[in-house]
């Protein structure tokens, strides 16, 4: 579905040269869902931008569904949904008037363009909201408009820019779920960014780790968690006896990454659950009392520090500040950009 390879794109304004993208080489097979996860600021949109016509890439070549990329961007566009970060409805518009709309400029009829808008509707629960203006939805409601306007066509590739950026996390499941059953019940290919660890985790078949400009890891969210060395175990314990508990702690078998704070010992273990109950008769054979303890699975977030030194978490900052980057892509000139949204220009 997707065939993308060296794909690169360097902004130059005001004499600053941004390398954006730099070389990204990107395989989507039919059916899949694949998540294309990184910090704000690693290319995460300008990547989507150039896989969806809207950016010509300044290296690289892709097939997308079916089409290349730089011969028939048209043909492209005809085949995929792509729904943007910030969405793209009008907020003046009636959500069937803005429905059929979209449908109209995707050449269906009248009556086609009614019908199908009532079947999306319908599939992504937003019956009996027709009449409503689009700036009176909630967030979630607005968010799933974006995707129906999307899929009009029946693209059966569709990419999503930050589906649930800024949505609470009773809305964005909600949303995992609209995505999931886009794919289990109408077989739509999907290709979304995020930088919600927990999102690329929960919903997506296989990621591609992005950071600054370069895909850095591949692989299924538990391959990908597997390349981290074990479980990451903190003890509790009394302060003076900090340094006796972490005696003990190297005398475990494949324990490593060791540290200590006063009343605390972590380190990685291949298997937490099983090396726990070994220490703690170590604990009582030297009575030393343990006061807690915790076990965590590796989650991607180690996959992140593990590849790149720095925490995603940290790095994608708040929720709010999710769209800087776009900002800065919006505003400046580029005379390279095409002006037309793909979803209206097919
Ligand atoms: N039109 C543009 N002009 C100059 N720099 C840009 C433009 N668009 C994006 N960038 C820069 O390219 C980098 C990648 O941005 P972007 O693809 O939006 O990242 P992401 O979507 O992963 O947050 C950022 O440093 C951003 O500031
Ligand atoms: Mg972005």
């Amino acid at each position: 579905m997707i065939k993308a390879r060296g794909l690169q794109r360097r902004f130059t304004s005001r004499g600053r040269t941004v390398d954006a993208v730099k070389g990204v080489d990107i395989d989507v097979t039919e059916g899949e869902l694949v998540g294309f996860l990184g910090p704000n600021g690693a290319g995460k949109t300008t990547t989507l931008r150039m896989l969806t016509t809207l950016l010509t890439p300044t290296a690289g070549e892709a097939q997308v569904a079916g089409c290349d990329l730089r011969a028939d961007p048209v043909g492209v566009r005809r085949r995929i949904g792509y729904v943007a970060q910030g969405g793209g409805t009008g907020p003046e518009c009636k959500v069937a008037e803005e429905i059929e709309l979209q449908g109209r400029l995707y050449g269906l009829g009248k009556a086609d363009a009614i019908e199908r808008g009532k079947e999306l509707t319908e599939q992504l629960d937003l019956s009996g909201l027709d009449q409503r203006l689009t700036k009176t939805l909630s967030g979630g409601q607005r968010r799933r408009l974006d995707i129906a306007l999307g899929l009009i066509h029946s693209p059966k590739l569709v990419f999503f820019d930050e589906p649930t950026t800024g949505l609470d996390p009773q809305s964005r499941a909600n949303l995992w779920e609209h995505i999931r059953m886009l794919r289990s019940e109408q077989g739509v290919t999907l290709f979304l960014t995020t930088h919600y660890l927990e999102e690329a985790d929960a919903l997506c078949d296989r990621i591609l780790v992005i950071d600054g400009g370069e895909i850095v890891a591949e692989g299924t969210p538990d391959a990908l968690k597997a390349r981290v060395s074990g479980d990451s175990v903190a003890l509790g314990v009394d302060d003076d006896v900090t340094t006796r508990a972490a005696e003990i702690v190297g005398r475990v078998e494949g324990a490593h990454e060791l540290t200590t704070a006063p009343g605390e010992v972590r380190f990685r273990v291949p298997r937490g659950d099983t090396a726990l109950p070994a220490l703690l008769r170590a604990f009582d054979a030297e009575n030393l009392t343990m006061q807690s303890m915790q076990v965590q699975r590796p989650t991607l977030d180690d996959v992140f520090l593990t590849l790149t030194g720095r925490s995603l978490r940290d790095s994608s900052g708040s929720d709010s500040s999710g769209g800087d980057a776009d900002a800065a892509a919006e505003a400046s000139a580029d005379d390279n950009e095409r002006n037309e949204v793909p979803t209206r220009a097919a």
